[in-house]
């Protein structure tokens, strides 16, 4: 049998198909839906990854599900993911606590190509959920901000209660660092700010046609708030979406996540809005 000498050993690629486990240092229950949980990997080694790619997430008897990371790599030593109740993994991994461990396969996929969005003028639309991986962008952004130009936040949800990040939203509300809007579809008593879809939050500000934008959100959104942007003259290689399309093996192998050609695990989740034209069931 040959033997494997010690050098190819140093050089052997990581196994794409082997979990690692991660502790869990925090949770907190932003929603009845969500829970936030700050993790870090067992063996010590930081997670090295770019904002919008994902991982998968297991837990052993349970399953796997794709997850995008919801906080930035700026951040040393852990990471963030945010995690709505939908049913069975997402279920038992959101019933754990602090010093539990779940287990993580990446990180995978394509994420921002931060050399488009650097030194531009930067919007991010990000509506429900869509806040979680863009997070990852925005702490990025927020911790780099000289590297980028004018700083433009929209963030919308259905009512007051699913917001997400309720710190972050207040620090956000007060800096001159970022331009934050944010909206809700149906306000309660409670609620003293802008009331209607997302797309409504265009009148707010100027946007320049040269702006980069990054927009992650429902399918629904999507087309009302391509709509806008078309008018507003931005083109569509210069917008960017975070698609959400049913995964498994997160690396290209199963075929789960393919649209035509395009694997979203691999060629995405993240894709130019001009890449996706013709892909008729993309959006
Ligand atoms: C690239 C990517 C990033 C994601 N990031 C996050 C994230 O940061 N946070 C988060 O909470 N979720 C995220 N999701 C969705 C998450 O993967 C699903 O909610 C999860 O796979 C559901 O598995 P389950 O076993 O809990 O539910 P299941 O028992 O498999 O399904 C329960 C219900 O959820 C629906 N569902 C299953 N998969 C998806 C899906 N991919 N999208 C929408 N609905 C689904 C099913 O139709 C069913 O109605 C992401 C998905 C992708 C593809
Ligand atoms: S999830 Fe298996 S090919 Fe993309």
């Amino acid at each position: 049998m040959a033997s494997t000498c010690c050098c190819e050993e140093k050089t052997q690629k990581p196994n794409i198909f082997l979990p690692r486990e991660a502790t869990i240092v925090r949770v907190d229950k932003p929603t009845d839906m969500e829970r936030h949980f700050t993790l870090r990997m067992a063996d010590g080694q930081p997670m090295e990854f770019q904002p919008g790619q994902i991982v998968e997430a297991s837990l052993f008897g349970f399953g796997e599900i794709p997850l995008g990371f919801a906080s930035s790599p700026t951040r040393k030593n852990t990471f963030d993911l945010v995690i709505r109740t939908v049913g069975r993994v997402s279920g038992a991994i959101n019933k754990l606590e602090k010093g539990q461990s779940i287990f993580i396969r990446g990180p995978l996929g394509r994420g921002f190509d931060l050399d488009k969005l650097r030194n531009r003028d930067l919007l991010i639309i990000a509506g429900g959920i869509g806040l979680c991986p863009t997070r990852s962008l925005i702490q990025y952004v927020m911790d780099k901000r000289s590297e980028f130009k004018r700083f433009i936040l929209f963030y919308g949800t259905k009512d007051p209660k699913q917001q997400l990040f309720l710190e972050d939203l207040s620090q956000w509300r007060g800096s001159k660092e970022v331009e934050y809007h944010e909206t809700v579809d149906k306000a309660d008593p409670s609620w003293k700010g802008n009331v209607g879809v997302i797309t409504t939050l265009f009148k707010k500000t100027k946007i320049d046609p040269e702006t980069r934008v990054v927009v992650c959100g429902p399918p629904i959104m999507f087309r009302f708030v391509i709509a806008e942007l078309d008018k507003l003259g931005v083109r569509r290689e210069n917008v960017f979406v975070d698609l959400e399309r049913r995964m498994k093996c997160g690396v290209g192998k199963c075929g789960h996540c393919q649209i035509n050609d395009k694997y979203c695990c691999i060629d995405g989740p993240v894709f130019s809005f001009a890449e996706l034209q013709g892909l008729e069931e993309a959006i």
